[in-house]
């Protein structure tokens, strides 16, 4: 069985696909959206049975903001509606919600409703689930160098940056990239990359990719353990 870092697994998820799924039905693209914060509900839920301690998904990237005008704006309203409507079920069910990002940029009711669903769901203990808005890997690289003020060991940039090692990334929507996402905490995660468009993602397709993830080794750069103990 592979070793995790934290005392639950920490599952990274790129939720892409959105558009071409609503596409695909003829729909708008913020249909997509809609129907993937749906899922990502499901997702949340389904999380803490399948031993995901915390979850990281990214819900919009610093290049993201070059996507017209009017998919941004449907994007920070859905946001908006996201964090308000799932705030008391997060609190009923220990989840814990932090913002990973950029906030300075974000609508200021976006950034208010964030801090409040932070501070309402700060005791969660069962699920923490962190959701990445204006978020850039490598700008969050380069902040937390700049935070320290000399030259830093490994251990103290990964402080710094504040987020345990990923054990499992999966992507939807059949890309295979990081996209800018958490490419320090993946140095060792296992990837997993799915076809299925992140609205038709399921709890069942989530319990797949755990078992996928426990049927693979991780050697983390030395030999297998069967080798190692046979000298
Ligand atoms: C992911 O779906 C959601 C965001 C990036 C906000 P996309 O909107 O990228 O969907 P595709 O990749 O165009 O299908
Ligand atoms: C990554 O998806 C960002 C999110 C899922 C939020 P994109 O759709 O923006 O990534 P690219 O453009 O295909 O690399
Ligand atoms: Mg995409």
């Amino acid at each position: 069985m592979p070793e995790t870092s934290t005392s639950g697994l920490h599952a990274a998820v790129i939720m892409d696909g959105n558009g071409r799924w609503a596409q695909r039905r003829g729909l708008p693209r913020v249909a997509g959206h809609r129907a993937g914060a749906e899922t990502l509900r499901r997702v949340v839920e389904a999380a803490p049975s399948q031993g995901i301690a915390a979850l990281t998904v990214y819900a919009f990237s610093s290049d993201n903001w070059q996507r017209p005008k009017d998919e941004v704006d449907a994007l920070m309203k859905l946001f908006l509606r996201f964090l308000r409507r799932e705030q008391r079920r997060c609190v009923e069910n220990g989840v814990r919600v932090s913002v990973i990002g950029r906030r300075d940029r974000l609508p200021g009711l976006v950034a208010g409703a964030i801090a409040a669903c932070e501070a309402a769901t700060a005791e969660g203990g069962r699920l923490h689930l962190r959701l990445a808005v204006d978020y850039s890997s490598r700008d969050q690289i380069l902040d937390a160098a700049r935070r320290l003020e000399r030259p830093a060991t490994r251990d103290e940039l990964a402080q710094s940056l504040g987020l345990p090692d990923v054990d499992l990334l999966i992507r939807t929507g059949g890309e295979q990239r990081l996209s800018d996402f958490l490419l320090w905490e993946c140095a060792y995660a296992e990837l997993i990359f799915t076809p299925r468009m992140w609205p038709d993602f399921t709890a069942a397709d989530l319990e797949n990719a755990v078992a996928e993830f426990y049927s693979r080794e991780r050697r983390f750069g030395a030999v297998p353990a069967v080798v190692s103990s046979m000298g």
